[in-house]
């Protein structure tokens, strides 16, 4: 299966004061919750599976370039970046909404796994390296990634 078929799911949020820091912009935690929330969705959209079927492992390199202000109307955007055998990493990508480039805002990483009860369980999805453009860069980030954890695990 091309990787570029699987759904892209997207989320809005208003940002109020609940969500606010010390600072008054978003709060890192609760960027990081609707993060997970929508590579939650797009993971479970790729591998049709119920929600008791998919655990995650894994908040990545997730980076905060630029503050989101109370009021703004953050977008989310999930895509599926890597397949894996019994995981799928998700990559999400949050900006306001209306900005020119959400990709300088936030965007990060995180990984699933397909789980039987505790147990990691092959998905079964079969997916082709991507051959070029984002979706072989994300790959190969996703790719370089458990490489180094590999090796920090050793
Ligand atoms: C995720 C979990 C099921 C993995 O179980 P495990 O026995 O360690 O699984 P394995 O080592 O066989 O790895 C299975 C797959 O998960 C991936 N994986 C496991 N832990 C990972 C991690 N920390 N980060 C990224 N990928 C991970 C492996 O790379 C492997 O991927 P692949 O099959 O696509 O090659 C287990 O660690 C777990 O239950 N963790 C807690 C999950 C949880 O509670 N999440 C909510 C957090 S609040």
């Amino acid at each position: 299966m091309n990787i570029e078929l699987f759904p892209r799911m997207t989320a809005s949020h208003l940002v109020k004061s609940i969500d606010l820091n010390h600072h008054g912009t978003l709060f890192a935690g609760r960027m990081a919750e609707w993060l997970v929330e929508v590579g939650f969705m797009t993971a479970r959209a790729a591998l049709g599976c119920q929600p008791e079927n998919i655990v995650c492992a894994r908040l990545h390199g997730m980076d905060f370039r630029k503050s989101v202000g109370s009021g703004d109307t953050l977008v989310l955007e999930g895509r599926v970046a890597y397949v894996g055998t019994s995981s799928v990493t998700i990559y999400v990508v949050a900006g306001p909404f209306g900005a020119p480039s959400p990709l300088s805002f936030t965007d990060g990483l995180v990984t699933f796994v397909h789980v039987v009860e505790t147990r990691a369980v092959p998905h079964g999805l079969v997916v082709e390296m991507p051959v070029e453009g984002e979706a072989r860069d994300l790959w190969n980030r996703v790719l370089t990634e458990r490489q180094i954890q590999r090796q920090a695990g050793q």
